[in-house]
């Protein structure tokens, strides 16, 4: 693993650079008022008139927007030593997560904790975990037999958010889910839309002890309640039968200082996991499920994959190398919804991308959503097509164009386990249900929180196959 926090200052960066080009004070204050409303089409909007890379005022706050593959790559991948998250974003979600994985700024404990967890998420376990995930789905399908039956219109966010958490608590933390676990989901939920709420309108702070702040507050040690539970119920077992992630935590120790994890670390880390790891999922499950019911040749042409490849079987891991229609939807719908859309990093020296100073301290805004449907790299990118994801039309395309799931030392732990999770999912809604719109039900718009949620959840008419 390269190291984040070695940085060597380019002091000469000023003198062979410009600066970046700046939204004009009018422009600035439309994006002041637009933050509350549409976001997402202010920013396509300020990307069509200043191009890949603008100095801009968010919600008040100074900071750089990039969208272009290369310049993400830049900062995420070729110079990520000298961007950390000690910014505007990260700062914000640590004030829930705390310093595990995803929010610490990068230092000793991040390197240490990342080395130990990665085998946990190497494709040889998640494979390991790929029977919780089918067994797990298959009592989800069970459920709402019932409600296809019946005709009536499914929400389909709520189960399929409770099916993302619990293949997590599951097979990662050996926690079977109950009543304490949906408690969890909702706080989160308004968490998110909380934070969200900040991130676009920063004020007043969120140290502040204003009723909406306070429940922030009061939600945080909710969650955190949750995580005690989850330690508690394990801390007393002996983990012979449990080889998860929970006992590789608990009996970790570093090799350098001889040192395992403080109980605020072990807590921190389960924190961030357990929010990471279900909640871009599960969006990106339901997003999937839309998109199938919006475009039934698509939803055809699964079907017709799953059918011949499995015909009617439960599908294992060794299986999805062989659907590989059913990912081809999946990367598109990651491609147009990406659920963790935006990134954020600050300058820790003066730099320079692409001719642009980057002055020290700068906070960068990357843009996964509008990286993902930039014109020059996506032809006509609105629309949904998955045969873009064809082994051709992939090879044929900057490879950079395309990164759910993000780039460098910081990229995705869960990756393959996320994959995996959507692959089987997906293909066993499609074994079991067809699945349409109803009648005159008005588009499903997307809520920009921390992460990219469907607006007002998702209803479909499921139809048992
Ligand atoms: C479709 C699902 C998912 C998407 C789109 C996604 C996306 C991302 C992205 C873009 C990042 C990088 C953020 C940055 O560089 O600032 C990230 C980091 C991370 N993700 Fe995921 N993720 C998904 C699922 C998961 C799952 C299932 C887990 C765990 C079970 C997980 C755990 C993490 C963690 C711990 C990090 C922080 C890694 C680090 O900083 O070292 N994610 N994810």
């Amino acid at each position: 693993m390269t190291d984040t926090r070695r940085v060597d200052a380019d002091p000469a960066a000023r003198n062979r650079s410009r600066p970046v080009p700046r939204l004009s004070f009018r422009e600035n204050l439309a994006g002041m008022r637009a933050m509350r409303r549409d976001q997402l089409a202010f920013l396509q909007e300020a990307v069509r008139n200043h191009g890949d890379i603008f100095r801009i005022r968010l919600g008040g706050m100074p900071m750089v927007v990039i969208t272009n593959p290369e310049h993400i790559h830049h900062v995420l991948v070729d110079k990520h030593a000298n961007y950390d998250k000690e910014n505007f974003l990260w700062r914000t979600v640590r004030a829930i997560l705390r310093e595990g994985l995803i929010g610490n700024r990068g230092d000793e404990t991040w390197q240490r904790n990342r080395r130990l967890m990665q085998p946990t998420f190497n494709n040889a376990s998640v494979a390991r975990f790929a029977p919780n995930m089918t067994g797990l789905t298959a009592d989800m399908i069970h459920r709402w037999a019932p409600e296809a039956a019946s005709g009536q219109p499914v929400d389909v966010v709520g189960p399929l958010t409770d099916l993302a958490l619990k293949i997590v608590l599951r097979s990662l933390f050996g926690v079977e889910p109950d009543e304490r676990s949906h408690r969890f989901e909702r706080d989160f939920l308004e968490v998110n839309r909380r934070l969200g709420d900040f991130l676009r309108f920063p004020f007043p702070p969120l140290s502040w002890r204003t009723p909406s702040r306070n429940r922030i507050r009061a939600l945080t040690r909710e969650l955190d309640g949750f995580v005690r539970y989850l330690i508690d119920t394990r801390q007393h077992e002996n983990d012979g039968d449990h080889r998860d992630l929970f006992s590789l935590l608990r009996h970790a120790v570093d090799p350098v200082t001889g040192t395992g994890l403080t109980p605020e670390q072990l807590s921190n880390e389960i924190l961030a996991m357990i929010v990471a790891g279900y909640e871009t999922t599960s969006n990106s499950i339901s997003w999937v499920y839309y998109q199938l019911a919006r475009h039934p040749q698509v939803q055809q042409r699964v079907h017709d994959e799953v059918d011949t490849v499995l015909d009617g079987r439960v599908p294992t891991f060794d299986d999805l190398t062989r659907l590989p229609y059913t990912r081809m939807v999946i990367d598109e719908t990651l491609r147009l919804f990406t659920p963790a859309w935006q990134t954020m990093r600050r300058a820790v020296t003066d730099d320079v991308i692409d001719g642009y100073l980057i002055p020290q301290g700068t906070e960068v805004l990357m843009n996964l959503f509008l990286l993902h449907r930039h014109p020059d790299f996506w032809p006509d990118p609105d629309r949904f097509d998955p045969d873009r994801f064809t082994p051709a039309a992939v090879a044929a395309r900057p490879r950079h164009a395309y990164q759910p799931f993000g780039s460098g030392p910081r990229h995705c732990i869960g990756k393959h386990f996320a994959r995996t999770e959507l692959h089987l999912i997906t293909v066993m809604l499609a074994q079991a249900f067809s699945v349409s719109l109803p009648e005159g039900a008005p588009p499903v718009g997307f809520a920009p929180l921390v992460t990219l949620h469907p607006a007002g959840g998702m209803r479909l008419r499921l139809h048992r196959r």
